[in-house]
């Protein structure tokens, strides 16, 4: 069933798929959508359980999350992590008939493959690092050589976020390239890094609001990369055209592209930018919403989450009224367990959630989380929570998130304490 007002028309019982902390904020956001009236969650989390009723699943067989949205008669089915995209889960949904936001495995190579990625730039004129793909050593030597240091190596698949090494030492370089199969070597964009989300049917192209991430373990960017320490939005530094820049010259030209090949893509689009002295510059795309900038973008979206989504899935974007967006700013910071973004330990107690809950406009977003035996929350992965709040500034956004950061208690964990710290000085 769906809900049909005018031209609107909006899902009523949506499923989604992953159990992370973007899931939480998509579920977040899709509970608090008035045309939702049934939420779902397969695998979930602790914390996805108190928005939606979560389903155990294998997220990357596309049969059984088809009859799990089959069971539930979803109207709307949310593929959030990139793995099941690559799988082709949302090509299985498709084939049967049920409305799937998330690209087919074929579009979804714009993240499963960095040459698939660069060779669709190529074609587009989308601006990005100039690279080599190789595959022997006398290759990889040639491409070291000719960008010279600080080099960039990219292992060419999906590598959740350890495939690629910066290094001012070849020797480090070449030993990762050497270790890969297939190996982009590319060029050194500088400057800072911005990651820009657009929803898009395969035609039209929606860009959200940008968001800044910060990939590295500790303060002031030290230490190893992870799958993103925290985020904010929105980026007082910018320049206000950036979004229409972008809109222009990468997201709409990428798409146009996909959709020219016969391979449409339709989801969410994620450039990933650096902004250089030179102009924008394009150093990855990824195939669906990150985290944790989805935390801070789905913050401060006020238009309901459901019927943009569904108008994607169904190919009727261009319905859709502008978006609408809060002044406000957002702040995340992840609360990592103890070695993330080594092995990280598990099944430590998480005590303080409710009094985090209690700090104005901020809430807990669960990443790695489950109930154990007797019922109390624990972690169960490397990135455990994502504390967000809102406020009226950068300043304010961040002294809530970090009041809320204070009042949680987990076993050897850490977090920055520098998330949005130059942005909000700046702003
Ligand atoms: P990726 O997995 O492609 O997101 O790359 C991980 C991180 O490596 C990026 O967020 C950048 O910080 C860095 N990186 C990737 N490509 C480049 C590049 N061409 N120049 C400088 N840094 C890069
Ligand atoms: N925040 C980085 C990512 O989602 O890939």
């Amino acid at each position: 069933m769906i809900h049909k007002t005018g031209n609107r028309v909006a899902p009523v019982k949506v499923l989604v798929i992953g159990g992370g902390a973007r899931e939480h904020a998509l579920c977040r956001s899709l509970s608090l959508d008035p045309d939702v009236t049934a939420l779902h969650c397969a695998p979930g989390n602790a914390g996805i359980a108190e928005v939606a009723e979560v389903h155990p699943v294998d997220a990357l067989d596309g049969s059984a999350v088809a009859e799990l949205a089959a069971s539930l008669r979803a109207d709307l089915v949310v593929v959030g992590p990139e793995a099941p995209l690559v799988a082709g889960v949302a090509d299985v949904l498709r084939e049967r008939g049920v409305p799937v936001f998330g690209p087919s495995a074929e579009a979804a190579l714009l993240e499963g493959s960095k040459a698939f990625a660069k060779d669709v730039m190529a074609s587009a004129n989308v601006p990005t690092a100039r690279s080599y793909v190789c595959v022997t050593p006398e290759e990889v030597d040639a491409a070291l050589d000719a960008f010279g240091a600080p080099y960039v190596v990219k292992d060419d698949g999906l590598a959740a976020g350890k495939g690629v090494v910066v290094t001012p030492d070849i020797a480090a370089a070449r030993e990762h390239a050497l270790a890969c199969e297939r190996v982009v070597i590319e060029e050194f964009l500088d400057g800072p890094e911005v990651s820009l989300f657009a929803i898009t049917d395969g035609e039209t192209v929606l860009p959200l609001q940008p968001a800044q991430d910060f990939k590295r373990a500790l303060d002031a960017d030290e230490g190893p990369n992870t799958g993103g320490m925290g985020a904010y939005s929105p980026l007082p530094w910018a320049d206000p055209k950036l979004v229409d820049e972008v809109l222009e010259t990468v997201l709409q030209p990428t798409v146009d592209e996909l959709r020219r090949r016969g391979t449409p893509f339709s989801g969410l689009l994620y450039a990933g930018l650096a902004i250089t002295s030179r102009g924008v510059r394009v150093i990855e795309f990824n195939a669906r919403f990150g985290d944790p900038e989805t935390q801070v973008v789905l913050a401060r979206l006020r238009t309901p989450l459901a019927s943009v989504l569904f108008n994607a899935a169904t190919g009727n974007l261009a319905a859709e009224p502008p978006l609408r967006w809060s002044d406000d700013a957002a702040v995340t910071v992840v609360i990592a367990s103890h070695n993330y973004p080594g092995t990280p330990r598990t099944g430590d107690v998480i005590e303080g959630l409710a009094g985090a809950a209690e700090v104005e406009q901020a809430y807990v977003l669960h990443a790695g989380t489950a109930h154990d035996a007797q019922g109390r929350v624990v972690s169960a992965g490397g990135r455990v929570l994502s504390v967000t709040a809102t406020g009226a500034g950068l300043e304010q956004a961040r002294t809530r998130a970090y009041e809320a950061v204070s009042r949680i208690r987990l076993d050897g964990s850490h977090h920055r304490t520098d998330i949005a710290a130059k942005a909000a000085a700046s702003a």
